[in-house]
């Protein structure tokens, strides 16, 4: 299991700091969250504080929109060339044609789905992602629980990427922790976005391990 803490539960007055000590804890990804004060009701940061991030990180950065108009900022964040760049499905009516874009950059491309919806709703998108985002909490803030319906979905879309493209990746964002790690990898996923359990631990180091089963 790959861990991408999310800098959403990061010290902002100490970003720098944090982007590396999570780096040094051994993360596989910085998960950043970028939110438009629209598709969800919160706002965080843009591409100045993000390249800030990008250069203090040594590890690659996995970009979640949670926007209105995708493409536009597709557009501002590609220059900072993260790993990943995933975008809600609920929000884009032109999804293959953004995954096409994102991916025209040298960027690997994801699709969020928020908890109410399907994964069979990415079937035919499957062949050309690189990653499927479930979110297991509702998009917005840190902090809140774990939704346990993620954990029957994701073993749906486990059976269905098998069979359309192994090498589109899970990922599972919202409450998770030493908890339902277990229950996650058990369901098929590959990678965990987790803020506060990281932030909030004693041990950065030792979170991070927890959840790399
Ligand atoms: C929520 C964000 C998450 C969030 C995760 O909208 O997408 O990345 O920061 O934080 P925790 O792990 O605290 O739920
Ligand atoms: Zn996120």
């Amino acid at each position: 299991m790959k861990v991408a803490p999310s800098i959403l539960s990061a010290d902002f007055g100490n970003l720098q700091r944090d982007v590396e000590s999570i780096c040094e804890a051994g993360c596989d990804f910085v998960h950043v969250d970028v939110m438009d004060g629209h598709f969800v009701p919160n706002l965080t940061i843009g591409p100045v504080v993000v390249a800030s991030i990008a250069k203090c990180a040594t590890k690659p950065l996995d970009i979640h929109l949670m926007v209105q108009n995708n493409t536009f900022f597709v557009e501002l964040f590609a220059p900072l060339q993260p790993e990943y760049i995933s975008f809600h499905i609920e929000e884009e009516k032109h999804p293959h044609r953004l995954i096409q874009k994102i991916r025209s950059y040298g960027i690997k491309a994801g699709i969020v789905l928020n908890p109410h919806t399907p994964p069979e709703s990415v079937e035919f998108l499957l062949q050309d992602l690189d990653m499927v985002l479930l979110m297991s909490v509702n998009p917005g803030f840190g902090g809140q629980s774990f939704i346990e319906t993620v954990l029957p979905k994701a073993a749906r879309l486990n059976a269905l990427r098998n069979k359309i493209n192994p090498n589109c990746l899970i990922e599972v964002d919202g409450g998770v922790s030493d908890l339902n790690i277990q229950l996650l990898k058990d369901a098929g996923v590959d990678i965990v976005v987790a803020g506060n359990y990281v932030f909030k631990h004693k041990s950065k180091k030792e979170a991070i391990k927890s959840l790399q089963i």
